[in-house]
């Protein structure tokens, strides 16, 4: 048996920002000497590493430094707070989000990459494939999303492992994976609009999947844990280690803080759900969500 670990959305933030959140950064501290304590042979993340580090680069590479002194390789993908939101042409109903501007851009991606590398890859690590992507450019129209499709429709192609497991950002579905494109005007279902991908990339996505022999999918964004099966592969929701949303969206969803043990046999995989031993309460200061530019006010920073 070896083991690897799963976190997301673990918003690291700086006091250098318009906003800082002390305690999302002290849960990362916490969750990491707990996946130290582990051991794992690897680590995947799935996005959202930072507060903001679509807007400060110096936030994306203080993470990397953190991740880069971990005595064992770790994998990310992007999340929307590390390189913008996914793509749409109408705005939302939520007053100070501008949704068309936080749309993904090739400036925040190519920042991102700089920091950390491609956007997307595939390995074989013992008896297990793994394969991330950027989720967020899909549907984004943005040039680097041909090569994106590209690379997804060849790891049809790719020698086969016994198991593989994918990891995104974005949910490939909120509630079922025939669901109709939720609507961004409409305030009921704005959320599910923000947090899932919209056909017909999701068809698209879920074919690569099947064709590839996925066994688990793992995606991080909502920060709430739930587990579903769809046409024998595994779906799991990853929860954040920074702070809890989304606990209204499912019924049964958990937005206890922590992050995914996986434990590989020789024939199968087995998930537990690691809460973090301890929560931060330290307070921070300025905004949430998503505020316009002249909303974020430097002036507040801890750190000049
Ligand atoms: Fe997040």
């Amino acid at each position: 048996m070896w083991t690897f670990v799963v976190v997301s959305d673990i918003h690291v933030g700086s006091p250098r920002s318009f906003r800082f959140e002390p305690a999302w950064n002290e849960n990362w501290q916490t969750a990491r000497e707990q996946i130290l304590e582990i051991n794992p042979d690897l680590l995947l993340i799935c996005g959202d590493l930072t507060r903001d580090g679509n807007l400060h680069k110096y936030e994306l590479e203080a993470i990397k430094k953190d991740l880069d002194d971990l005595p064992f390789p770790y994998y990310v993908v992007p999340g929307n707070m590390d390189a913008g939101n996914k793509h749409t042409d109408i705005r939302g109903p939520i007053k100070d989000r501008d949704d068309i501007s936080l749309n993904i851009r090739s400036e925040h991606l190519k920042q991102f990459s700089s920091v950390f590398g491609s956007l997307w890859w595939s390995f074989v690590y013992k008896n297990v494939r793994f394969s991330g992507f950027c989720d967020i450019l899909a549907g984004s129209g943005l040039p680097e999303e041909k090569d994106f499709w590209k690379w997804m429709e060849h790891q049809k192609y790719q020698p086969r492992a016994k198991f593989h497991i994918w990891i995104m950002h974005y949910s490939l579905f909120i509630h079922d994976l025939h669901e109709p494109n939720y609507d961004i005007r409409d305030p009921e279902q704005y959320l599910a609009w923000y947090f899932g991908i919209d056909e017909p990339y999701r068809s698209r996505i879920f074919n690569v999947f099947k064709e590839t022999n996925a066994t688990i999918v793992i995606n991080g964004h909502i920060h709430c844990r739930k587990t579903r099966y769809i046409e024998g592969i595994r779906f799991d929701s990853a929860p954040s280690t920074a702070f809890s949303q989304c606990k209204n969206l499912w019924d049964d969803g958990d937005p206890t803080l922590g992050f995914l043990r996986y434990d590989v046999y020789e024939d199968r995989i087995e998930c537990s759900f690691i809460p973090l031993r301890k929560i931060s309460n330290k307070k921070g200061y300025g905004p949430r969500g998503h505020p316009p530019p002249e909303k974020r006010d430097y002036s507040l920073a801890w750190e000049k």
